[in-house]
């Protein structure tokens, strides 16, 4: 927990525990979840998620101003490029940083969070001051990727939200996730029901044409924590491993019993082992 001479050294424009705060971003207006005070730990969600996916595991982080963004492709608003979104999707949140955090902030992204991260540690690496890379990867997509992609933007196209809700679900829980936790089901169903076709089609546009970040690891000078699900089927803890293992003094833990998401199933340990890392930094 962070002192009071703490939260002096890292002071930030928000100074009343918060709620739901709406904000103009370059030409739209984005909600955002806006907790405690101290210093800033910023979480960007994954696909096809929304910010409501980082409650479980920021509820927990006292002594930290906790601020958590929908993506514009949560909500529907377009990208000017959707084939450039990383870099639209690095804009909109750089705006986000300055509007409630004064000092540099300790970034936090999930898969398409991670992949955000890595373009926001190109463009705006004075404003980061740590890392937690979770259930993500640096490499850009394969063929065989940027082909699953067409395919279901062909899906959402064809059949709407509900079939990709369908086909990703088994993907992207763990299996036992699907049978013990209903209501974690139900909240991901929920965050992906909640996106238009036009704006699962720009998400899966972005991913499938940004870059290759593995260069970029073994310049990465900020302390990092690198988080995988020791049941992910999309990013297999190995690979996590691989990616944290060229990262210089990087922390790897494995969640045991989680899949892709690992701060929705398993949000005690996630918790805690954030905490831990936060605690060093703080
Ligand atoms: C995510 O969880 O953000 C997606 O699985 C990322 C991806 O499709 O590459």
């Amino acid at each position: 927990m962070a002192t009071t001479s703490e939260h002096n050294r890292f002071p930030q424009r928000l100074s009343q525990p918060g709620g739901t705060r709406e904000l103009p971003v370059r030409g739209w207006r984005v909600e955002v979840d806006v907790q405690g005070i101290g210093p800033a730990i910023f979480f960007i969600h994954g696909f096809p998620l929304d910010r409501t996916m980082w409650r479980p595991v920021s509820s927990t982080l006292s002594g930290w101003l906790r601020i958590a963004p929908d993506l514009r492709t949560a909500v529907g608003v377009p990208f000017t490029d959707p084939a450039a979104g990383l870099g639209e999707f690095a804009d909109d949140l750089g705006v986000i940083v300055d509007a409630l955090a004064t000092e540099p902030v300790v970034l936090c992204g999930l898969s398409m969070g991670g992949y955000i991260a890595f373009e926001m540690l190109r463009r705006y690496p004075e404003r980061i001051r740590g890392l937690i890379l979770c259930n993500t990867r640096a490499e850009a997509d394969s063929s065989d990727g940027r082909s699953g992609r067409e395919e279901m933007i062909a899906l959402v196209e064809r059949q709407g939200v509900d079939s990709l809700a369908d086909r990703l679900l088994p993907k992207i829980l763990a299996e036992t996730s699907l049978e013990t936790m209903p209501r974690v089901v139900e909240h991901v169903r929920d965050m992906m029901l909640r996106h238009t076709p036009a704006g699962i089609t720009d998400a899966l546009t972005a991913m499938m044409h940004r870059p290759d970040s593995t260069d970029l690891l073994a310049h990465i000078d900020v302390p990092t924590l690198v988080i995988a699900g020791a049941e992910d089927q999309l990013i297999p803890a190995e690979e996590a491993r691989s990616m944290a293992s060229r990262i210089a003094g990087s922390h790897f833990t494995i969640i045991p019993g989680a899949g892709h998401l690992a701060p929705l199933e398993q949000p005690v340990q996630t918790s805690r082992v954030i905490g831990e890392f936060l605690e060093v930094l703080s």
